[in-house]
């Protein structure tokens, strides 16, 4: 009788599902959930809600959530998770060994997945790209009434300065940053895409975005005005952010869960899944296949994600005293 309830327990277990709470576009993480079931017989499914909302729920379900893996999409909310203690340790040689360690936590709380670029946008009439090499020359004068930017209450810009806290100081930063927003052409946008139109259109000269927003529009129109730049290239190099991706605490799928992240570190689904987002794949040694790989290869902050988040409070607080709204 015991090993009937013994065996009925493992089988049960054995055919649960494998659930993703995620805040990116459930269409781009079902074919590799697709060939995850057909490698391992175990259905996969996809939760899809604004992170907000999913911390909503973690904090509402705790121990009896049906989470196994929480997939997002800025290192801000990985850092914030992890605070939380909502991740439990995965051990795996091919996580470790595909992917940098500075896009790693250094537990295996969690993995970079995929990654982007906060990269200078210009309209290619206005601006000769040797204008300008650093994110710290848009403090400089000669682009006073030039600059467009997001809002500083965007996770996308709250990581970027928690970059320049770490790589310039609490003092240096808070005047860059006060230098640069008495630059700006206009009041802060509200998105990455209202920038770049606005550097289509002229009301400023550069802007700075993640550069998967400005790669389709290059893609559909190669001959498009707006061009990318890398910045920081001969310094700490390009500020990047990305995915990432996490067992959730209370999972009792660790086993499963595990091989669901190794499945997302082969070549196939690092290049698709990349390739859907215009993102730049994270597993060492892998160039993306989509237009962007024309923009070439790029120096990148090494600063490890991890250590991004112990001066996202630094940040805050430099964007709120300096009014960056
Ligand atoms: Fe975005």
């Amino acid at each position: 009788m015991k090993i009937v309830l013994v065996l009925l327990i493992f089988s049960q277990m054995a055919s649960a599902d494998l659930m993703i709470y995620t805040d990116r576009v459930t269409a781009r993480l079902q074919p590799i959930a697709d060939q995850f079931t057909a490698l391992t017989g175990e259905k996969v499914q996809i939760l899809e809600l604004a992170y907000p909302q999913i911390k909503e729920r973690l904090i509402e379900e705790k121990e009896n959530s049906p989470a196994d893996l929480v997939f997002v999409k800025d290192l801000i909310y990985l850092n914030e998770m992890t605070k939380l203690n909502w991740f439990q340790k995965f051990n795996s040689d091919i996580i470790t060994s595909s992917v940098p360690e500075n896009l790693r936590q250094s537990n295996n709380l969690w993995t970079a997945i995929s990654m982007r670029a906060r990269i200078l946008i210009y309209n290619s009439s206005l601006v000769n790209p040797a204008e300008i090499e650093n994110y710290q020359d848009l403090a400089e004068d000669k682009w006073a009434g030039r600059i467009c930017l997001r809002s500083g209450t965007h996770p996308y810009n709250q990581a970027l300065v928690s970059s320049f806290v770490a790589n310039y100081g609490a003092d240096r930063t808070q005047k860059m940053l006060t230098a640069i927003l008495a630059n700006l052409a206009a009041e802060p946008l509200s998105g990455d895409s209202a920038v770049i139109n606005a550097v289509a259109t002229g009301q400023c000269d550069v802007g700075i975005v993640n550069h998967y927003y400005l790669a389709p529009l290059v893609d559909a129109n190669p001959a498009f005005i707006v061009k990318p730049l890398f910045l920081n290239q001969k310094t700490t190099g390009v500020h990047v952010n990305g995915s990432g991706m996490g067992i959730y605490r209370y999972s009792k799928q660790n086993k499963l869960a595990t091989q669901f992240l190794e499945l997302m570190m082969t070549d196939e689904a690092q290049l698709t899944f990349s390739k859907a987002h215009y993102d730049y794949p994270v597993k060492l040694g892998l160039s993306p296949s989509s237009m962007i790989n024309q923009w070439g290869p790029f120096k990148a902050d090494t600063m490890s994600w991890e250590k991004l988040g112990d001066y996202f409070e630094q940040a805050l607080k430099i964007i709120s005293d300096v009014q960056y709204r």
